[in-house]
């Protein structure tokens, strides 16, 4: 009988990605609960590490100096097992961390439509790259910027539109579960 093979070296952690607003933070939170597993936003992590919120280390600091602490999170994450990791929106391609966490893996993009991130990302001004209530030309175009990167680190992808918190969750879970599960376990 076929059988969707196990890849073990694939399951260590489920990384989601997306753009601001996609709800990566509420919806880690609640997946990891789903699955048991350990939670961490690596935007918290770099708070909790430098002892500054992530408006303050823009400010204070600039970008570059954020993704530098970005990185050092996800080197430290590298060899987690049954973690959810909630990444901010913005990783580089070229981040041999990255390429070392896709390894062991699946990588779940959350999108959602434009009017929809534009409604969350109006909630907060916790973004310093957008500022409160950001213009859809704004989010069109930073969007635009690296949606190849999203698409291209994708194992699977959601668009959250119009779904709660736990509707994605509980989306991400059945679809992860059954896609590594074999299928004689399946029907046991
Ligand atoms: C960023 C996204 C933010 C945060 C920072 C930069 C980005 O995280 O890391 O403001 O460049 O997309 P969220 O995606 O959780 O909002």
């Amino acid at each position: 009988m076929m059988s969707i093979q196990k890849q073990p070296e694939k399951t260590g952690k489920i990384v989601l990605i997306g753009f601001m607003g996609s709800g990566k933070t509420v919806v880690g939170r609640c997946l990891s609960q789903l699955l048991g597993w350990d939670f961490i936003d690596t935007d918290e992590e770099i708070e909790k590490v430098t002892g500054c919120t992530i408006v303050q280390i823009f400010k204070k600091y600039g970008e570059l100096r954020f993704r530098s602490e970005e990185e050092l999170v996800l080197k430290k994450l590298l060899n987690r097992k049954n973690l959810v990791l909630a990444t901010g929106g913005s990783m580089d391609l070229d981040n041999r961390n990255l390429e070392l966490l896709k390894q062991d893996s699946y990588f779940v993009l959350l999108q959602a439509d434009l009017e929809v991130l534009q409604q969350r990302l109006s909630r907060r001004n916790s973004r310093p790259l957008l500022g409160k209530r950001p213009e859809l030309a704004r989010i069109e175009e930073l969007l635009a910027a690296r949606e190849g990167q999203y698409l291209e680190l994708a194992d699977y992808i959601l668009n959250t539109s119009g779904l709660n918190v736990e509707e994605v969750a509980q989306n991400i879970a059945g679809h992860f579960q059954g896609f590594y599960q074999p299928r004689e376990e399946k029907q046991a």
